[in-house]
């Protein structure tokens, strides 16, 4: 049978990562929004591409939950991105709101898909899923790591003059300012960085890295990046679609893993056609392990605040 792929929000980030699921003939595609037309347009106009990218996938758009229904994934892309100036955690009340209600009506509609949740502040909003469907940890997850590993592998194949494509890394904690990267585990193609670059030169980048996502807000002015987080939600799909079991770095529930209890942030973990199949614990040294800490604090923070 053929996969059903909801993608909540036909903002930016959900269009976009709409357009990347049917280019891919991945699955079939709904595309929810609450405003009316929006979704229906966007969704026609992918479709009509569909031919000219060979791929014979359905795309349809809506405003009404019960054509999202039965579902294998669902992409909440939905609520309000930055403007200059503002953090991904001053979106938090504004989106808590969006996220609640989206994941009632997916929890209702489909209660069998794998969630992976896109809107900021991503770990939290994640939390939020996982708390209101009360789905299985292992089937809901956030977007965060990915993305910021792909900036990162960007600045660095800038600097080196090499294809972004050698280049491994790996980031943890929670997402964008608040990110934990491991220059020990960042390769070109198995050679670490830290042979090949100074020290400076990678914090540097690294600086570029974290604040990556307010760098393009404060060029945009009146949005944030998508190009990227479409792309990157994309290998979490494919991954689960067709069960390739790649490690990525996701924003999945933490039970004891790395001496975290009871919360959403980011670490290496293998997905597959069940979703979180296993968490990939490595053995941070010191300064990481502070540096973990500290992220997850933050993102407790914000767990505190939502009170749930
Ligand atoms: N249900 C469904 N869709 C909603 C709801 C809701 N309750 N509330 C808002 N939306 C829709 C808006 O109508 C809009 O079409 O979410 C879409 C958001 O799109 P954009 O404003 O273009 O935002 P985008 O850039 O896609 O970012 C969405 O992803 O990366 C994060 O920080 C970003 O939290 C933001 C989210």
């Amino acid at each position: 049978m053929r996969k059903k792929i909801t993608v909540i929000g036909a903002g930016n980030v959900g269009a976009t990562t709409a357009q990347l699921i049917a280019k891919d003939g991945l699955a079939d595609v709904v595309l929810y929004d609450i405003i009316e037309g929006v979704p229906q347009g966007k969704a026609l106009d992918i479709a009509e591409a569909c031919p000219l990218w060979d791929s014979s996938v359905f795309v349809k758009g809506t405003n009404s939950y019960e054509d999202t229904g039965d579902s294998d994934i669902v992409v909440i892309t939905a609520g309000f991105p930055r403007k200059p100036n503002m953090s991904r955690d001053d979106l938090l009340h504004a989106n808590a709101g969006v996220v609640k209600s989206a994941s009632d009506a997916i929890a209702k509609t489909s209660p069998n898909a794998i969630i992976i949740v896109v809107t900021n502040p991503m770990d939290a909003m994640a939390q939020l899923a996982w708390k209101t469907t009360e789905f299985s940890c292992r089937r809901v997850m956030g977007m965060g790591g990915i993305l910021d590993s792909s900036r990162f592998r960007t600045f660095l194949a800038w600097e080196l003059n090499v294809s972004p494509e050698d280049i491994e890394t790996i980031i943890l904690g929670g997402h964008g300012d608040q990110m934990v990267p491991i220059p020990r585990f960042t390769t070109v193609k198995g050679i670490p960085v830290t042979e090949l670059l100074k020290k400076s030169t990678i914090d540097a980048l690294l600086k570029r890295t974290s604040s990556g996502g307010a760098e393009i807000v404060g060029l945009l002015k009146t949005g944030s990046a998508y190009y990227a987080p479409a792309a990157a939600v994309l290998q979490m799909v494919k991954s689960i679609i067709n069960d390739e079991k790649r490690l990525l770095p996701c924003a999945v529930y933490l039970n004891g893993e790395y001496g975290i209890k009871d919360l959403y942030v980011g670490v290496p973990v293998i997905l597959g056609k069940d979703g979180v199949e296993r968490v990939i614990e490595i053995k941070l040294i010191k300064e990481e392990k502070a540096l973990f800490k500290e992220s997850c604090a933050s993102v407790k923070k914000l767990i505190k605040k939502l009170a749930i």
